[in-house]
């Protein structure tokens, strides 16, 4: 069974039963964060980008949990910390005992001198997840959605910063994801979105609206 437990913003983790995967670990000044730095658990870290609402509290928690922490090589900078880090780039695969991680681009800035932003296409619990990280709608996403069957795409609805509810949903069709979760919204008032705008929408995907705090079995 994979798990998708939201943390709230764009903080999440994929948990299949053996292996816990966090994702964008923003929860110190995380308005909608539903769990603490302190308590939260990972094996591996993604990061997407150096913005502080995506890296956040990534440094404490490796170093709390042992945690391998996976991102852009500009970004792996904790300050003489030992934390586990796999640095990698666009276009690259890693294998891992859970299945595999694909960093793939995201149109948005880095947050860093150097460096990009991100996505991710993760093969876990049987599953191919893809988390597009902060970016804009660009159509090269039917690649990404070509090379894997998306099972889940999440994707940030938000808009200022990143897609809206329009372009998520374009993005659904270009993936060809079977599910969608919305995410990177409603944290503040500049990022104040209608889920059900995605909802409707969406034509050919299933929407699964997750609230801070809860959970949703990946099937
Ligand atoms: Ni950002
Ligand atoms: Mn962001």
């Amino acid at each position: 069974m994979l798990t998708y437990n939201y943390y709230g913003h764009a903080c999440f983790q994929l948990d299949d039963g053996t292996t816990k995967i966090l994702v964008d670990p923003f929860l110190t000044g995380n308005p909608q964060a539903s769990i603490s730095e302190k308590d939260v658990k990972a094996d591996y870290i993604l990061i997407t980008h150096a913005h502080g609402d995506h890296i956040g509290d990534a440094p404490n928690i490796a170093v709390r949990t042992n945690a391998t922490v996976v991102g852009i090589p500009e970004i792996m900078d904790f300050g003489g910390q030992r934390v586990k880090t796999i640095g990698m780039n666009l276009g690259g695969t890693i294998k891992t005992e859970f299945g595999f991680v694909r960093m793939v681009p995201a149109l948005h800035s880095s947050g860093i001198g150097g460096g990009v932003a991100c996505g991710y296409v993760i093969g876990v619990g049987g599953k191919i997840i893809y988390f597009a990280g902060d970016t804009a709608l660009f159509s090269d996403m039917k690649l990404i959605g070509e090379r894997d069957k998306i099972d889940y795409a999440i994707l940030p609805i938000g808009g200022h910063y990143t897609m809206d509810p329009i372009d998520a949903a374009k993005a659904a069709a270009f993936l060809d994801a079977a599910n969608v979760i919305p995410l990177h919204y409603d944290t503040w008032d500049i990022i104040k979105q209608d889920a059900q705008d995605l909802v409707k929408l969406v034509e050919f995907a299933k929407v699964h609206i997750v609230k801070p705090g809860q959970s949703l079995e990946l099937k």
